[in-house]
């Protein structure tokens, strides 16, 4: 047994953020830290990985890409995140250096700019996108709202980043999204077995009105 499947890893250190910082970004909430435990759960297998390169889409305050560079720590690797909220890829470069972490941020949608670079070379993809269900018009903000605002059945952005993440991942790679029940993690699972991925559900945790789950997916081993 590693050493590190023993360990726990300290949550990032935000408290340069302010209530103010948060009438603009995402507060890290629930599903931000079920995502975290999700990290900490996998932790042997990210780290076996040997990850070059590690990407999180949807940054917000950045507590998620600055806790997947805590667990790989002794591992050197490029910590790259993208956020359409300028405020937040700030905020979130801020938090790395609070943490003595080195993060790379990029304000863009999704990986726009980025993906052709990146092809193929992604070794761990993490997104906690907005997967509140709304009306449609609520989607494509570059503000606050951008954080919950999903669409119909909350899968508009989520949907449209699914189609990229095939390009994205390398061969082992590993992608962790957080999704609720309204998304029907059920028809993702579907949705990516075709794009050649198994999904396998790593935590699941009630939130008030939200059955929050952190969605694993790797390419179907041959
Ligand atoms: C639920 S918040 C998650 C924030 C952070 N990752 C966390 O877990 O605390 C979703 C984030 O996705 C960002 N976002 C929404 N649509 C996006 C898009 N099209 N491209 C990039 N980022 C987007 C939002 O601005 C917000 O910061």
């Amino acid at each position: 047994m590693s050493l590190t499947s023993l360990s726990h890893f300290p949550t990032p250190k935000i408290s340069h953020l302010s209530t103010d910082d948060f009438k603009f970004i995402y507060e890290p909430a629930e599903d931000s830290f079920l995502l975290l435990d999700a990290l900490e759960k996998d932790c042997v297998r990210i780290e076996k990985l040997r990850p070059c390169i590690c990407l999180e889409v949807g940054c917000g305050s950045g507590i998620c890409i600055t806790f997947l560079a805590t667990i790989l720590k002794s591992w050197p690797s490029l910590y790259l995140c993208t956020d359409i909220n300028h405020k937040a890829t700030e905020i979130a470069q801020q938090t790395g250096r609070e943490n003595g972490i080195n993060i790379q941020p990029v304000t863009t949608d999704l990986v726009e700019s980025l993906d052709v670079r990146l092809k193929g070379q992604v070794d761990i993809l993490l997104f906690n996108p907005p997967y509140v269900v709304t009306p449609e018009s609520e989607v494509g903000s570059k503000g606050i709202e951008a954080a919950w605002a999903g669409g119909e059945r909350g899968r508009q952005v989520i949907d449209r980043f699914l189609t990229k993440v095939s390009d994205l991942l390398s061969e082992e790679g590993l992608f962790y999204m957080v999704v609720i029940k309204e998304n029907i993690p059920e028809e993702i699972e579907q949705m990516m077995k075709k794009e050649g991925f198994d999904m396998e559900t790593v935590l699941t945790r009630r939130s008030g009105p939200e059955l929050l789950s952190i969605l694993r997916f790797q390419r179907t081993q041959a």
